[in-house]
Parts: C-alpha cells; sequence; structure tokens
C-alpha cells in the first residue's frame, strides 16, 4: 500500500474544500493500492514560515516543523484540493509548502481544483511552478471544478457528476504509476 495525503489547501470559514474534498476521497477509497490520509491545513494550522535557516537543511528549530516534516515525509504521493483566490494558489498551501525541501522531492501530486470559470485552473498552474521547485512531479491530468456553488447542495456536500467523477479516476490512475515509479528514486 502506498500513502496518499489529501491536503485541503482552504482554511476559510464556510470553505468548500471539505465537500470537495470529502467527495474525492469515496472514489480513491476505491484504490486498493492507497492508504488514505487527510491533512487539513486549518487544523494543522502552521504559522507563517518561521524557521531561520533553509529547509534543505533540515535544521528545524520550531516543534510544529518537526511535525509537518513527519508528516509529509510518511506520503508516498499527494492529491491538493485547491481553489482559485484572485486567479492564484491560496497563500495556506503556499507556505506549508516552503516548510520543507527534502520531504517533498520526488513525490507525484494530483490537483483537484475549484472556483469560478477557470475551474481553479490558474491556481493549479500556479501551484505546479511552485512544486517542481521542490521536486515534485505534478500530474498533467487533474479534476477541475468551475462554478463550484452550482454543485454543492443543501446540506453543504459536493454532488459531482459522471464526467466529474471519471476526472477523479484517471487522475488517481495516472497518480498510482507515478507513485510506483518515483518511489524507486527515494531511495
Ligand atoms: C478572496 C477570494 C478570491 C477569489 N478569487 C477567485 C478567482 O480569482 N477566480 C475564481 O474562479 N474564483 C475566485 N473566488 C471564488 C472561490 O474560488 C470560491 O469562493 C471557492 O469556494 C473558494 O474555495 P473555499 O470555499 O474552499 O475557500 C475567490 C474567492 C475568494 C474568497
Amino acid at each position: 500500500m502506498y500513502s496518499l495525503k489529501i491536503i485541503i489547501a482552504s482554511t476559510r470559514p464556510g470553505r468548500r474544500g471539505i465537500a470537495v474534498a470529502e467527495w474525492f476521497i469515496e472514489i480513491a477509497k476505491q484504490n486498493p493500492d492507497f492508504s488514505i490520509e487527510v491533512l487539513d491545513l486549518e487544523k494543522i494550522n502552521l504559522p507563517f514560515i518561521d524557521e531561520p535557516n533553509h529547509p534543505k537543511l533540515q535544521q528545524y528549530t520550531q516543534e510544529h516543523t518537526r511535525q509537518w516534516s513527519k508528516t509529509i515525509n510518511e506520503a508516498d504521493a499527494f492529491i491538493f484540493v485547491i481553489p482559485e483566490y484572485n486567479y492564484a494558489m491560496p497563500p495556506t498551501l503556499s507556505n506549508a509548502i516552503d516548510f520543507l525541501f527534502n520531504e517533498w522531492n520526488y513525490k507525484p501530486v494530483g490537483l483537484v481544483s475549484y472556483g469560478g470559470i477557470s475551474g481553479g485552473l490558474r491556481s493549479a498552474q500556479m501551484c505546479k511552478q511552485q512544486i517542481t521547485t521542490v521536486k515534485m512531479m505534478p500530474m498533467s491530468e487533474g479534476v477541475a471544478i468551475p462554478f463550484i456553488e452550482k454543485f454543492i447542495n443543501e446540506e453543504g456536500r459536493f454532488i459531482s457528476t459522471d464526467q466529474i467523477d471519471r476526472s477523479a479516476e484517471i487522475l488517481l490512475r495516472e497518480l498510482l504509476k507515478w507513485t510506483i515509479a518515483l518511489k524507486t528514486m527515494r531511495i
């Protein structure tokens, strides 16, 4: 089994990221090759980066960084559930990435984005630029959900379509291939 960690990037009260993540987890659970853990950045509650040394050195001075390092180190693959804010990725996720370096290296990432007309694609593109710098491999397959509010029901749940479900399944299939391949680069 490979460890798949799903990062919920939005931290706002009333965020839709939870509903999107809950839907995605149900699909991901059908894949017997992944053990799934959710990393909710609202709960993890990292401050703005407060380490004096470059993360490549791994000389962490803060307990929250040591914990974050351990959590990310354990992962074989990631899904980032990201909204788009002002044509950009959420700063919460960007900050969480900046804390570490080696722990992210040679790990694949699937992007599940959402927003208005763009489906969060500008956020996803921006995210790709940052994550390749920490040597992560973004999948070209992805899930992009436009007009997120249209898919939220009265209970606040995300109600998907066959097409969106399919994009999630295709993403997970590709993610598994890269997960297996990249593990060989981390020994
Ligand atoms: C500060 C802010 C900026 C936003 N900017 C954009 C944007 O540039 N493009 C877009 O498609 N949606 C934008 N939206 C709409 C969000 O994508 C939408 O509200 C989404 O639900 C936000 O994710 P969250 O609810 O998980 O925080 C913005 C929302 C907020 C709160």
